[in-house]
């Protein structure tokens, strides 16, 4: 086989409890490793996936990351082959940003493959086209901040004009995984498409003052906030024990608590390492008297997004 370039993808908190589809963060949890090597034939193949439990599809039109490094290679005109090596390292439904987490691995490896024909900003849309395979709706909370580390926030999806912001000295996040798995279809197509005035202004509120303590590191505003009037509510009820979860988390002094990206995966944002850890536990110990297996992963932010080896 021959030598191929090896990258690392990190997980990703999406929504951030105020900016659904708009914010994101990568941690340092688990993550998709990724090899692209040169391939005789044209085009994308996909010559192993490992971890999937042989869930996800073989064919480059069907697979998160085949499809991305596809559009990539279709944007480059090229009639060079690239063979992908997927190990799946993130489970499935998580919302952990599995399928975003592929498909930002998968354009960094195969761009530096080509000896880095484009930037990683100029490489977003063909990630975000990957990763709408998955849940067949275009948007970037994921993906961007997989690629680039960091929290980030969309301004807009459909033009992908994106904003990194800064990330607060000492902020930690806590995440907990509870062993079921919520298709993010599913939890988009139970939303409702109206809103009210009084939620909107409620919401709006809640992410400006977020953004503005992330510039300022206040841990107070981000604790006034983190808060979802309007999505959480809603998808709640599909995470069993999902407000108990999150009562512990506040009782042990997170800063916040909400459902990361879709679920059933649960963040909390905490302002010292050892606060998160405690968090995580308790979040654990409520999954546990629920019957209900998980694991946690704590962490601080992931400034670098995408790690080539
Ligand atoms: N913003 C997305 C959602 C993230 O909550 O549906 C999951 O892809």
């Amino acid at each position: 086989m021959s030598v191929g370039i090896k990258v690392f993808a990190p997980a990703s908190v999406a929504n951030l409890a105020c900016g659904y589809d708009i914010l994101g963060l990568a941690f340092n949890g688990p993550g998709d490793e990724i090899i692209a090597r040169p391939s005789d034939k044209p085009g994308v193949h996909i010559s192993i996936i490992r971890g999937d439990q042989k869930k996800l599809p073989r064919d480059p039109l069907k697979n998160t990351a085949g499809f991305a490094a596809l559009k990539l290679l279709e944007h480059l005109g090229t009639n060079k082959g690239v063979d992908l090596e997927i190990n799946k390292k993130m489970p499935f439904g998580s919302g952990l940003g599995s399928s975003a987490a592929s498909a930002a691995g998968a354009v960094v490896a195969t761009n530096a493959m080509l000896g880095k024909p484009l930037t990683r900003e100029e490489l977003l849309p063909f990630a975000v086209l990957g990763e709408q395979i998955a849940d067949g709706a275009y948007h970037a909370d994921n993906v961007a901040p997989a690629l680039f580390g960091g929290i980030v926030l969309i301004r807009d999806n459909e033009s992908l004009d994106i904003v990194k912001l800064p990330c607060p000295k000492g902020l930690y996040i806590s995440v907990v995984h509870p062993k079921l798995e919520i298709l993010t279809s599913e939890a988009r197509s139970i939303l409702s498409e109206q809103l009210s005035l009084k939620s909107h202004i409620k919401q709006s509120g809640n992410l400006a003052a977020f953004i503005s303590a992330l510039y300022t590191s206040d841990f107070n505003l981000i604790k006034r906030s983190l808060k979802d009037v309007i999505i959480e509510p809603q998808r709640a009820s599909m995470i069993p024990g999902f407000y108990d979860v999150k009562q512990a988390a506040l009782d042990q002094g997170a800063l916040a608590c909400s459902i990361s990206g879709a679920g059933p995966s649960i963040f909390a944002f905490a302002q010292n390492s050892f606060f998160a850890e405690n968090i995580a536990k308790e979040m654990q110990e409520v999954f546990r008297k629920n019957h209900i297996n998980s694991e946690s992963f704590v962490s601080s932010i992931n400034t670098q997004g995408v790690k080539i080896y």
